[in-house]
């Protein structure tokens, strides 16, 4: 999860393939001070920044039309770690294992609505709908309400309207409002009929150290987060794994004939592409940075892209091993708040990259096709993939 405004200008030169980028701001302004903030490329700097959350804070770091903090991704420690520790337990490994055949369905019941025709609209027809019907299952939410989520993600982190950080809340408020609404009538309805599923779980959950429930508002704040935060981003991993592998057919026979491959190929891949490519911050005291001064207030923008392909951590960053290890990415951030999604993440990608390879082992992007990605979170607007129908 991630703000979308303060690197648009930055990523904006090269969204189609950003590394060469992240390597020219890493050798020739590491720590690159822009319009909207300052934007660091040097891994070192980047782990810093994501440590000292009492130097940099999270909290008025985003915009995104919400009226209260986003738990827990606003909140600083130490008041973070009452919420992680309730929420950790709901997406360990092993909670996410239970899910994963009904995923393994739903992944198949997508191929199948396109499979026999031998091209899809991969971005429309799975990538979108894939994460988004999960979410709506694990929440324990209708599926009908696909259609309903997906625009209301879409006018939380693409706002029409919005040019910049300033415009940002007033073009997202009304859809936030809605929202809000929404998980309100949900919360009513766990509460009169609990089942087994996160939302349920976490309305029976106890803040430890106050002995309390959450309250209300507190979990009207972690759903208005989980949606901003585990659809897009998926959906963009896998825009961005798709193209790599239409692009790098010897990459993608790996996968086919070495299935057993695929759980590091997705965190190469995760490194590599960097779906997510920077996370906010907001200085809380003036302090220097490689020199660079930064006053309080300002906002500082760790390019984890960058991160990801610097040389001081990754050995031949520029070459794509699905055998790289050690393979200390920071796709999923890090620090305090890295991603409490990530294990979902990986298993919701490990499920499509595997079925789909299993139906559909030969693809290339449709001839003609001009990629277009979005700015910030790198997903394609659309991506159109033909193959062979046996
Ligand atoms: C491949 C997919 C994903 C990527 C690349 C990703 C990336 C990230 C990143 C970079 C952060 C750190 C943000 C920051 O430090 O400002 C983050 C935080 C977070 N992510 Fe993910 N994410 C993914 C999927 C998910 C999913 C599926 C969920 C579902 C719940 C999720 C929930 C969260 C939450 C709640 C946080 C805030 C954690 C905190 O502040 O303690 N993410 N994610």
């Amino acid at each position: 999860m991630t703000e979308t405004d303060g690197y648009v200008n930055q990523a904006a030169i090269g969204l189609d393939e950003p590394q060469p980028m992240y390597k020219a701001l890493r050798e020739s302004s590491p720590v690159f001070r822009s319009p909207q903030g300052i934007v660091l490329s040097r891994l070192a700097d980047i782990e810093m920044v994501l440590k000292h959350t009492e130097l940099f804070s999270s909290k008025d770091a985003v915009d995104l039309g919400n009226t209260r903090p986003l738990i827990p991704l606003q909140v600083d420690p130490p008041e973070h770690a009452k919420y992680r520790r309730i929420l950790d337990p709901l997406f360990t490994p092993r909670e996410m294992a239970r899910l994963e055949p009904r995923v393994a369905e739903q992944v198949n019941q997508m191929i199948d609505r396109f499979a026999d025709r031998g091209e899809c609209e991969f971005h429309e027809e799975f990538a979108v709908p894939l994460p988004c019907t999960v979410f709506l299952q694990l929440l324990g939410l209708p599926l009908d309400d696909l259609d309903k989520f997906l625009e209301w993600k879409d006018g939380i982190i693409r706002p029409e309207g919005a040019d910049g950080f300033e415009d940002r809340h007033e073009a997202s408020a009304p859809v936030a409002q809605e929202i809000y609404d929404y998980f309100d009538r949900a919360i009513d309805d766990h509460i009169a009929n609990p089942r087994d599923d996160v939302l349920s779980q976490m309305i029976a959950a106890t803040v430890a150290s106050e002995n309390r429930p959450l309250s209300r508002d507190e979990l009207l704040d972690i759903c208005f987060l989980f949606l901003i935060a585990g659809l897009d981003t998926v959906t963009d991993s896998l825009d961005c794994f798709f193209v790599y592998l239409a692009r790098h057919p010897d990459h993608r026979r790996q996968l086919v004939e070495q299935p057993d491959i695929l759980p590091h190929a997705i965190e190469e891949m995760l490194r590599w592409e960097t779906p997510v490519p920077g996370v906010a911050r907001v200085a809380t005291q003036d302090l220097e940075i490689g020199g660079c001064p930064i006053s309080k207030g300002e906002r500082v923008n760790p390019l984890l892209g960058a991160a990801n392909t610097d040389p001081e951590e990754f050995t031949d960053p520029e070459v794509v091993d699905f055998a790289r290890t050690p393979n200390r990415h920071r796709a999923f951030g890090g620090g305090a708040h890295r991603c409490l999604g990530s294990h979902l993440a990986r298993m919701e990608l490990r499920v499509a990259l595997r079925e789909f390879h299993r139906r559909i082992p030969d693809y290339e992007i449709k001839p003609g096709t001009q990629l277009a990605y979005t700015a910030a979170l790198r997903s394609v607007e659309s991506l159109p993939l033909i193959f062979g129908v046996s």
